[in-house]
């Protein structure tokens, strides 16, 4: 009889769909999530700087391969996983034979390729924040998603997501704690100014494959200030200019709009807002406020989400509440009052005569919502499993398609109608240019 030969892939895929995640072979070998024959083949894309967040958590698993366009980058990483292959175009460390999943930790502009080009090839995906450098593109990963979410574990690198305090303030929201939600804020006031693309200076080093970095953005000659700031925070070089990311919209506003999103069950907008400082057509605005309707759901009516950063800010509901004193936070207003957050804490603010809390309807210990545990771990973990996972290309996708579409109402400067079926707007043709971008020749959004 033959035994415990099997196809270790087709295993992992099997389990996952059907979501057992726990076989019993024939010949009474124990096989499961944990077993060392269930691991992931892994590749890594991006091997430095935030990369370094995932070693521990993916050592468990084989990482097969490498792919950076900087050559040292590589070599840091290969020293943590000296057996996988390494690549420096990750359109051919994609066609690598064998893999399962992976995890994208480039620069921005090009998360939504490589997160296509990694589902439209069967692969489970963990994507870095933000997901999508653009309207378009986050409906495009999303509905990709979609179609294989039966087979498929995606998670979008809001990590902060796993915190405790994401879920109560879930369940203060949903419990009544302010009765009738009907607006929400988020906020951040990281700063990052620069008047323009930094002009041409010297050549790049031999080990940066500094066309490849640009990829299928625009090209700008190289400068080395985007390759200035340290590992985890380089970001911070090059984030800010229209063509290779979104500003604080995709990086901070990714994880601080997620306390929002968690709360509050939210479908696509109807309409985008914007206002801030004056244009740049070449670096993204710091002082920047969105705003969104979003329609009603099962459990509450329709409400109005915002952003605010760079210095604009919501009103206090209280002049002893400083809501400064917050660097990246939220807060929800209801009928009977307010709650004030930030990712570790929170406040509640009954407000008016009639908030005596009576309304509250408080969950008993057993409907706690559960802990996520570690939240790298909860996308391996469904990868050979449940493939449900919270901060899936779904959740992310709708997150980061209304944050981009605020961005567009700020560029256009009036309030934008919006099919969210369609993804289009109704009321300005110069908006919907906006959504998308076109790519360098030779690249491809949905390869
Ligand atoms: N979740 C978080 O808390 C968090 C924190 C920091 C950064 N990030 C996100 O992680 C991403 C990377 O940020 P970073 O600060 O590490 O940036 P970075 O500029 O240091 O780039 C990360 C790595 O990607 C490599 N790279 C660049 N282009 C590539 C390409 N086309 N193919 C393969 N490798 C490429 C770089 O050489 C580098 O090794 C960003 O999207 C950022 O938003 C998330």
């Amino acid at each position: 009889m033959k035994t415990n030969i099997i196809n270790r892939r087709n295993f992992l895929k099997s389990t996952a769909a059907t979501g057992m995640g726990l076989l019993i072979l024939p010949s009474g070998t124990l096989s499961g999530a944990s077993a060392p024959s269930n691991k992931l083949n892994v590749a890594m894309i991006g091997t430095w700087g935030r990369a370094d967040a995932h070693f521990n958590a993916i050592s468990k698993e084989n990482v097969v391969a490498l792919c950076d366009v900087d050559e040292n980058h590589i070599a840091h990483a290969a020293k943590r996983f000296p057996r996988a292959k390494t690549y420096i175009d990750w359109r051919k460390c994609l066609d690598q034979k064998g893999l399962d999943a992976v995890i994208c930790c480039t620069p921005d502009h090009n998360h939504a390729l490589i997160a296509n080009w990694s589902l439209n090839r069967g692969l489970h995906c963990y994507m870095e924040k933000p997901l999508a450098h653009t309207v378009e593109e986050a409906r495009i990963v999303r509905a990709n998603y979609l179609k294989q979410k039966h087979k498929l574990a995606t998670q979008v690198g809001t990590q902060r997501h796993a915190k405790p305090n994401f879920e109560r303030v879930r369940e203060l929201v949903k419990d009544g704690a302010i009765g009738e939600l009907t607006d929400a804020y988020a906020w951040g006031n990281r700063q990052i100014r620069r008047p323009s693309y930094p002009p041409a200076a010297g050549k790049p080093p031999k080990n940066l494959h500094y066309d490849l970095w640009i990829g299928e953005a625009p090209f700008h000659p190289y400068n080395p200030d985007y390759f200035k700031g340290g590992p985890g925070m380089n970001c911070l070089s090059w984030n800010m200019y229209w063509d290779y990311g979104t500003g604080q919209v995709g990086d901070m506003g990714s994880h601080t709009i997620d306390l929002v999103w968690n709360a509050i069950d939210a479908g696509l907008p109807t309409s985008a807002e914007g206002e801030g400082e004056k244009y740049n057509p070449e670096v993204t605005p710091v002082e920047l406020h969105t705003a969104f309707d979003i329609p009603a759901n099962n459990w509450r009516g329709p409400i109005r989400v915002h952003w605010y950063q760079g210095g604009m800010m919501p009103r206090s509901p209280k002049g002893y509440v400083d809501l400064n004193k917050i660097g990246h936070g939220a807060m929800f207003k209801g009928t009977k009052g307010y709650i004030i957050c930030d990712y570790d804490s929170r406040i509640v603010l009954p407000f008016g005569d009639n908030a005596d809390m009576t309304y509250y309807n408080k969950r008993s210990r057993v409907k706690i919502i559960p802990p996520l545990g570690h939240f790298q771990e909860e996308w391996t973990r469904a990868c050979k499993t449940d493939l449900k996972t919270h901060c899936d290309f779904e959740y992310g996708g709708n997150a980061i398609e209304m944050m981009l579409l605020g961005l567009v109402a700020y560029r256009v400067g009036k309030k934008l109608d919006y099919d969210p079926v369609r993804g289009r707007v109704t009321n300005s043709a110069k908006a919907n240019e906006l959504l998308s971008r076109k790519l360098r020749p030779g690249w491809t959004m949905n390869g």
